[in-house]
C-alpha cells in the first residue's frame, strides 16, 4: 500500500504556486472541514491533532471549540501558512504547529483526544505506520476522523489523478480494515457532499 514518495504540488505544497494552491484548498474543502469536525464532535476539554493541516484553516476553525490544537505537515511552507493563521493561539500557548512526517510524530504518546485529517490521507506513502502514530499519540477512546474526497466508492474514474498526485484511492472495505489493524474500534464510515466530491468519504474511529 505504498504511494509515491515524489509528491506533486497539492501532496507536498512548496513555493509560490504552494502557497497559492494552499489557499484554493481553503475555500474548497469548507464542506469538508464542516464534516471532519461534526464526525469527531469536538468540545471544550479537547486537544486536537489535524495530520497533514497545510494552511492551518480547519485548526482556525476549530480553535473555540477546542482547549488546545495542534498541526503537522511535512511541507516547511504550509508549517509557516498555518502558524500566521492560527497567529493568536500559537502565541497564547494553545496551538503549536509542527514540521514533521504523519509517519513519525513528534508527540508523546497519549498527547491528544482527538485528531483529524482532511484531504491528506491518500497522499501518505505509508499509511499502516501513520495511522499507528496516530493511534499511539492519542489517548484511550481519543477519536480519529479521517475524510477522503476521492475514493473508491464515489463512482468516478480516478486514473488521471493516481498518475498526475501519485495518490492511492482507498475503499470503505479497505479503511475500516486499515483503521482496525491501526488499533481503533468502532471504525463507522458514512458519506457526505464537498466541493468536487459528490461522495465524500468520512472514516470515524475510537481508539479501543
Ligand atoms: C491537499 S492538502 C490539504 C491540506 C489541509 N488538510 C486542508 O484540507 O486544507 C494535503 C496536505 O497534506 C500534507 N501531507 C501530505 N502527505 C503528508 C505526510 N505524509 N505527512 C505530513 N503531511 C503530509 C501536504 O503537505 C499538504 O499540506
Amino acid at each position: 500500500m505504498q504511494a509515491q514518495k515524489d509528491y506533486s504540488l497539492a501532496g507536498r505544497p512548496m513555493g509560490v504556486k504552494g502557497r497559492f494552491f494552499a489557499q484554493l484548498m481553503r475555500f474548497a474543502h469548507k464542506k469538508e472541514y464542516q464534516a471532519v469536525a461534526d464526525a469527531l464532535e469536538l468540545s471544550g476539554k479537547d486537544n486536537l491533532l489535524d495530520v497533514g493541516c497545510g494552511s492551518g484553516e480547519f485548526l482556525a476553525l476549530c480553535s473555540k471549540q477546542v482547549h488546545k490544537s495542534a498541526g503537522v505537515d511535512h511541507s516547511p511552507e504550509m508549517v509557516h501558512m498555518a502558524v500566521k493563521r492560527n497567529r493568536k493561539r500559537v502565541e497564547q500557548g494553545l496551538t503549536v504547529i509542527k514540521e514533521a512526517d504523519s509517519a513519525s510524530l513528534p508527540w508523546p504518546e497519549g498527547s491528544f483526544s482527538a485528531a483529524s485529517g482532511t484531504g491528506t490521507f491518500m497522499f501518505w506513502p505509508e499509511p499502516e505506520k501513520s495511522l499507528a502514530e496516530i493511534n499511539r499519540v492519542l489517548e484511550n477512546q481519543g477519536r480519529l476522523v479521517i475524510s477522503l474526497g476521492w475514493n473508491a466508492e464515489d463512482g468516478q474514474n480516478h486514473s488521471d489523478r493516481v498518475a498526475k498526485h501519485g495518490i492511492r484511492i482507498y475503499s470503505e472495505k479497505e479503511m475500516k480494515t486499515l483503521f482496525k489493524v491501526a488499533g481503533f474500534d468502532q471504525v463507522m464510515v458514512h458519506y457526505a457532499r464537498a466541493f468536487m466530491c459528490p461522495r465524500l468519504m468520512v472514516v470515524k474511529g475510537v481508539k479501543g
